[in-house]
């Protein structure tokens, strides 16, 4: 067993061998020692072995009279790796030397003749520091490029909404996932749900648009055998199947205003009545909700209630659309393309620079499910070994608009706009037209002049 590989590794460089052999006895109880004379050497063992202090002599061979060399090899070795420690040993009263190799980015500066001890002592701060350093930037690897639960995401945008799922997490308050479509308000509930001290229990999901009005109450609460036409048998409601666990109220501004009441009052007493039921159940349910439509102007519309908003949205977590993310979007297209090539058994190495280009220039209006779509498309429709924007269904608007002429490019162009923002604002006039920055009556005389129909947004 070699012992002194659990010592830290340390590079001398120096071309006197004399003093190398001098300064590796001297050192070699503290440290595992590498040696090298010239810049070639140099850079190789820290290449190799990952040196994270050297000791540089700067006249170096083939000068070994002037300092070019050293300085070479010092941006090298730091190009090389930016957390590496240099300490420079300059010739007595070369203070300009030492000044000038701080200034490019050596750590310390040490003048012949070497007293150990005191060598010892830098080379012993320089080690401290550089663990400090390099533990920072592991964190800092874990926290942001890594995924947190199935989530990915290192732009700030998205580091600021993990840190509150990260708080509320473990506590029992009920919380308000808002976002666009697409943007992972689902992945975030159940990452919620988790994370809390519930995930032993249930986890489950009501979308409150996808059930028809009249079904919704006896899905939520539950009713008694006989208790209306159809209600053979006994059953209960969904805020009772997650009893122990959370309920993710999906959609939740879909909920008519009847059962806002009742949800408010279960949220406050902790007690559901099943439809034709007798007694009130004690259930023991968190109330996750999410919606993509904005709550408040439903409230001021009348048509969501201001009291549950207030109650259910205790805490809110934003998602922030998928184009607001810096760097996100390459992050997760690299990420879904090799989830989908193992999956389709593909090789495909990766994106061209057309379509890296491509996907940091759209503007995602379906967010990361748009991503994961288009990106599952173009694995399985790629023929070579690398993704095109054409396999992305991402050709870039000049080659959309080839062989028009001016004008018709631009009604072109025209008609994509108004109709990607009015999809997007789900018919709202008034948002696509503020959107567009026009007035509503600009905005709908170039409707009727390009033959956009509102409901086919
Ligand atoms: N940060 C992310 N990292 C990886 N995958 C993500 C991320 N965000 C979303 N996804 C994926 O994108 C898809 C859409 O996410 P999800 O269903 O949670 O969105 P949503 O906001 O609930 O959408 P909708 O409003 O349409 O219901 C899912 O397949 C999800 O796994
Ligand atoms: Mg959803």
């Amino acid at each position: 067993m070699n012992l002194s590989s659990s010592k830290p590794k340390l590079l001398i460089v120096e071309d006197d061998p004399d003093l190398r052999t001098q300064m590796k006895w001297a050192l070699a109880q503290d440290y595992e020692i590498f040696l090298a004379e010239d810049r070639g050497g140099a850079l190789e063992i820290v290449k190799r072995e990952k040196t994270p202090v050297v000791t540089l002599d700067l006249g170096l061979p083939p000068h070994p009279g002037g300092t070019e060399e050293g300085f070479l090899c010092l941006s090298e070795i730091i190009e090389q790796d930016g957390l590496v420690k240099v300490v420079v040993i300059t010739g007595q009263g070369e203070r300009e030397n030492a000044l000038k190799s701080v200034g490019q980015g050596a750590y310390d500066f040490f003048s012949k003749p070497i007293q150990v001890d005191e060598l010892k002592v830098v080379l012993n701060r320089a080690f401290y520091l550089s663990n400090l350093e390099r533990e920072h930037r592991e964190l800092r690897r874990r926290i942001s490029e890594e995924s947190f639960e199935d989530m990915l995401g290192t732009s700030t945008e998205m580091q600021e909404v993990f840190t509150p799922i990260r708080k509320v997490a473990t506590t029992d308050a009920s919380v308000l996932i808002t976002g666009e479509s697409g943007t992972g308000k689902e992945l975030v509930a159940r990452a919620i749900h988790r994370r809390s001290s519930r995930k032993g229990g249930p986890f489950v999901v009501i979308n409150c648009g996808a059930i028809p009005e009249n079904l919704l109450e006896s899905e939520l609460f539950g009713h008694e055998k006989g208790s209306f036409t159809g209600a053979h048998i006994q059953r209960k409601g969904r805020i009772e199947s997650a009893n122990g666990g959370t309920l993710f109220l999906d959609e939740i501004g879909e909920l008519p205003l009847l059962l806002q009441v009742k949800i408010l009052r279960f949220l406050q007493e902790q007690k559901v009545e099943r439809i034709g039921g007798r007694e009130e159940i004690l259930v023991d349910t968190r109330v996750l909700a999410a919606t993509n439509m904005d709550l408040k102007q439903a409230i001021r519309e009348g048509r969501f209630r201001e009291d549950l908003y207030y109650r259910i949205g205790v805490v809110v977590v934003d998602l922030p659309p998928l184009r607001k993310r810096e760097g996100d979007v390459l992050l997760l297209a690299n990420a879904l393309l090799q989830r989908y090539a193992s999956e389709n058994k593909k090789k495909i190495s990766g994106f061209t620079q057309q379509a890296l280009r491509a996907l940091e220039a759209h503007n995602w209006p379906g967010n990361v499910r748009e991503l994961e779509n288009r990106v599952r498309r173009a694995v399985i429709m790629a023929e070579g070994s690398k993704i095109a924007p054409e396999d992305l269904e991402l050709v870039s608007s000049f080659k959309r608009y080839e062989g028009h002429g001016l004008r018709e490019a631009r009604e072109a162009l025209e008609r994509d706009f108004i109709q990607r923002a009015i999809s997007k604002n789900k018919g709202n006039i008034t948002h696509v037209a503020a959107e567009l920055g026009i007035s509503r009556p600009t905005l709908y005389e170039l409707m009727e002049k390009l033959g956009i129909e509102k409901d086919r947004g």
